[in-house]
Formats: C-alpha cells, structure tokens, sequence
C-alpha cells in the first residue's frame, strides 16, 4: 500500500526508459507515456518480469487531452501520485529564426512546455496530498546561447522559470529541473545527422566531437538522477534547476542504495 507512483513520459527509449527502470528498481509503481506502444509495451513487460509495477499509456504529449488521460491512467491503475517526471522532448525544428515557420514553434513548444503545464496542474491535487515531487527535464541549452535551437532553448528556458514560480505557489510539492549533460540518445542521433547547416557550426562541431571522443553520457546516468530526484529530493530543494553531476544528487544514491 506504501508502494510509490511515479509517472515518466518519453518513457518509450532514451532517458526515459533509463529513468523508469531505475525507478522500478528503487520500489515506484511506473506510468509509461509516451507515442510508441510497442516500444512502452516491450519495456513495462520487461519492468514486471523482474519483479516491478508497471503501466504504459499511448500518449501525445503536445495534446491536452492525452496529458489528462496519462494522469487518469496512473489514478485508476494506483490510486495516488508522488513523481511526475516532464521528460518527453522534441529538438526540431531547427534553424534560424528569421525563417522559422510558427507552426514549427507550436510543435515544439506544446511537447517541452505546454504539456508539461497541463501534466503538472492535473496531477498537482495528487502531488499536494502525497508531499509529490515534480522533475524536469531541462537543458543546457536554457541557457546557452545555440544559433538554430531556438524554439527548443527558449522553451527548456521556460521549463526552468515555470519550476522556479512552481517552487514558489506550491509549497507542499518540490519541484525541480535537471540538466542531463550531453547523452547518448537518439535526440544525439538526430542532430548529428540533420544538424549541420541548421545549427551553428561550432557547435555540431563540438557536438559530434564529444560523440566520436566517446564523451557523450550513457542515458543510464540522467535517468538514475531524474529516478532519484523524483522519489527522495528534499524540499529545500524546490525551485532549482540541477546539473546531473551535482554532487548532492551523488549523496542522494549513497542515502537510498538501489539494488543495481
Ligand atoms: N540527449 C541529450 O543530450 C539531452 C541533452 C539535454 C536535454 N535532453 C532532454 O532529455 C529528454 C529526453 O531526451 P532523449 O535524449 O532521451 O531523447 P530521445 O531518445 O529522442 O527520447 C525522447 C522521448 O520523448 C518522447 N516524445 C517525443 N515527442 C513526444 C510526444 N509528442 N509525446 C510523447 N512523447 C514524446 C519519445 O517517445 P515517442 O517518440 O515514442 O513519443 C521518446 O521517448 C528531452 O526532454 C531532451 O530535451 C537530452
């Protein structure tokens, strides 16, 4: 009955799917959402063949109504929420600004922003009665000045100062941001193969050559901070936007050994 709820989009590879099976492993109860069933699927039947809970929900994250349906699910299936984890991300579309098409900017600020919002007010009551925790998932790009990134940066940039305001009107629920570094995913993929000419130079640059230096992180290292940080980061915490080396975040696995 004391078994946590912790709901994870873009839980279908990448981050996401690092982040549910730590959270598996450290005892949560996990909602999968994300768009690709077979994917959510293969990965919640692998949670409960070693011993997890687990449910998957085919869900859009830039539709309301499927961020509505995602806090439904995990409602109906355990009864409470204590984790939201806002990981579901798109990069595209790149480019510069001045021949951007609006419509892009929806796209990309539907899925890192807005449903993020809706996510976050649906589960709040939930969050409020268990003392939740909310984390989400930024960017170095939030701050970093990339030429091409734009609706992508400004909308990891949002997501930070909606964590910080959300810090201040819910004192009941903690509520952080987390920078994952550079990670070995197929948002990685993506942007070696389609960014060059649509970002700046010197970027792709360093982007590529952190890859081929072998320096890019294992999805494994973010996914076991984004687990942590939703089950145990303390309230005094509320409102930062955390690096994923963040030694506090270190202590924090010391505190809760999982059984890795
Ligand atoms: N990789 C990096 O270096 C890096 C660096 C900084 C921040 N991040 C952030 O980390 C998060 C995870 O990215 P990743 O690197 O793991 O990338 P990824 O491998 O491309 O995974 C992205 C995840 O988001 C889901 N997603 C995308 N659009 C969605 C939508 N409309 N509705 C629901 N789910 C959606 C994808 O699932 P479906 O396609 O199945 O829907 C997938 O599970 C993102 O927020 C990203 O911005 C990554």
């Amino acid at each position: 009955m004391d078994q946590p709820t912790v709901i994870i989009t873009g839980a279908s590879r990448g981050i996401g799917a690092a982040a549910a099976r730590s959270a598996a492993r450290l005892g949560a109860a996990v909602i999968l959402a994300a768009r690709t069933a077979g994917a959510l699927a293969q990965l919640a039947e692998e949670i409960r063949g070693s011993g997890g809970r687990s449910f998957e929900v085919q869900a859009d994250i830039g539709r309301e109504a499927d961020c509505r349906k995602v806090i439904a699910l995990a409602l109906e299936k355990t009864g409470r929420i204590d984790g939201l984890v806002n990981n579901a991300g798109v990069l595209e579309p790149m480019g510069r600004i001045a021949e951007s098409d609006p419509a892009g900017w929806q796209t990309s600020w539907a899925v890192n922003f807005l449903g993020p919002v809706v996510l976050i007010q649906a589960a709040l009551p939930e969050l409020r009665r268990s003392g939740g925790r909310i984390v989400n998932i930024s960017s170095g790009a939030a701050s970093s000045v990339i030429p091409g990134w734009a609706p992508y940066s400004t909308s990891k940039a949002a997501l930070n100062h909606l964590t910080r305001i959300l810090a201040a009107e819910e004192p009941a629920v903690t509520s952080v941001a987390l920078r994952p570094g550079l990670v070995d995913t197929q948002m990685q993929a993506e942007i070696r193969q389609n960014g060059r000419g649509r970002m700046s130079e010197s970027s792709y640059d360093r982007l590529s050559g952190q890859h081929a230096a072998g320096k890019l992180l294992p999805p494994e290292a973010p996914g076991k901070a984004a687990a942590y940080l939703a089950l145990y980061s303390p309230r005094e915490w509320s409102g930062e936007v955390l690096p994923v080396d963040d030694g506090r975040i270190q202590a924090l696995y010391e505190a809760h050994p999982d059984q890795e």
